[in-house]
């Protein structure tokens, strides 16, 4: 039955897990597989096209396992390839957009600070959504280079992490910032730590819940809601060391989380796009 099928989820790494449980909590029977693809993250730092062919082989691999509709846990990803995947396949596509216009609504200093991957600020899907919604406001754009990468690295806590947090928060609480958009998913694992160092009066917000709403307006509308005749359940990709992967989804997910290396075509075929074509070899 087709409405029975799953919902492919997938981000650079563990970032989307955020999304994904705003996504259980959200359609607690539908079934959901997720690919972290922790072998090529950060994508912050990659060009489009390397992520457009890591979009376009990890949704190749969803579909293949039966996805009935595709969530860019991603926003980098999304600002890199959500019209590309958009135009490539007919079915839903839901993609992440960073919560700018609650925060720009609920201000009252007049200014909001936004953090995001580099990637994502380029991108002309979040200039959009600037012209679009930002006008309200003052909205800072501060690049974190290296957050996703400790995230990554389980260290949801520690110093390293406090010290770069501080760092790309300092100069936006120098602003008066009263609110504070995570515009990548990898940082509302970080919510707890950004919210102290930011201070009670900031407020912290997120996508993850809107997102999840949104994939159960788009299943609705196209008639593919599961059934509610038992629990969903969840299957789990890495691109990466699957045995550090393993221990990070025990801490965030479950401990019994079922997980699996990507296969390796699925790195092959993109790995072939982002080095392009092959140099002719050299007559020795
Ligand atoms: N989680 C991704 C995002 O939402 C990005 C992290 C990365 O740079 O890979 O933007």
């Amino acid at each position: 039955m087709t409405a029975r099928r799953p919902i492919g989820v997938f981000d650079s790494g563990i970032g989307g897990l955020t999304v994904l449980h705003e996504i259980r909590r959200e359609l607690p029977h539908e079934d959901l597989l997720y690919v972290a693809d922790s072998g090529h993250a950060p994508y912050g730092d990659k060009s489009s096209a390397a992520i457009e062919a890591r979009s376009l082989a990890i949704t190749e691999f969803l579909l293949a396992q039966g996805a009935k509709a595709v969530v860019m846990a991603c926003n980098t990803a999304t600002g890199a390839a959500a019209a590309l995947l958009r135009a490539c396949y007919p079915l839903p596509i839901v993609a992440m957009e960073p919560a700018v216009k609650p925060a720009v609504e609920r201000t009252r200093s007049g200014t909001v600070g936004v953090l995001a991957t580099r990637q994502t600020f380029a991108s002309p899907a979040f200039a959009r959504l600037l012209e679009r919604v930002g006008t309200g406001a003052e909205v800072l754009l501060q690049p974190c280079p290296g957050l996703a990468e400790r995230v990554e690295a389980g260290d949801l806590n520690g110093e390293a992490t406090r010290r770069l947090l501080a760092r790309f928060l300092a100069p936006l609480l120098k602003r008066e910032v009263d609110t504070l958009v995570l515009g990548c998913t990898h940082y509302p694992h970080l919510t707890p730590l950004i919210q102290s160092l930011a201070g009670p009066e900031v407020t912290v917000l997120d996508s993850g819940v809107a997102v999840a709403r949104q994939v159960r307006r788009r299943l609705t509308e196209a008639g593919l809601l599961a059934p509610a005749d038992r629990p969903g359940r969840e299957r789990f990709w890495t691109s990466g060391d699957p045995s550090g992967a393993r221990e990070l989804l025990a801490r965030l997910w479950r401990v019994d989380a079922l997980l699996q290396p990507l296969p390796e075509e699925v790195e092959a075929d993109a790995t072939a796009e982002l080095l392009g074509p092959r140099p002719l070899l050299s007559p020795t």
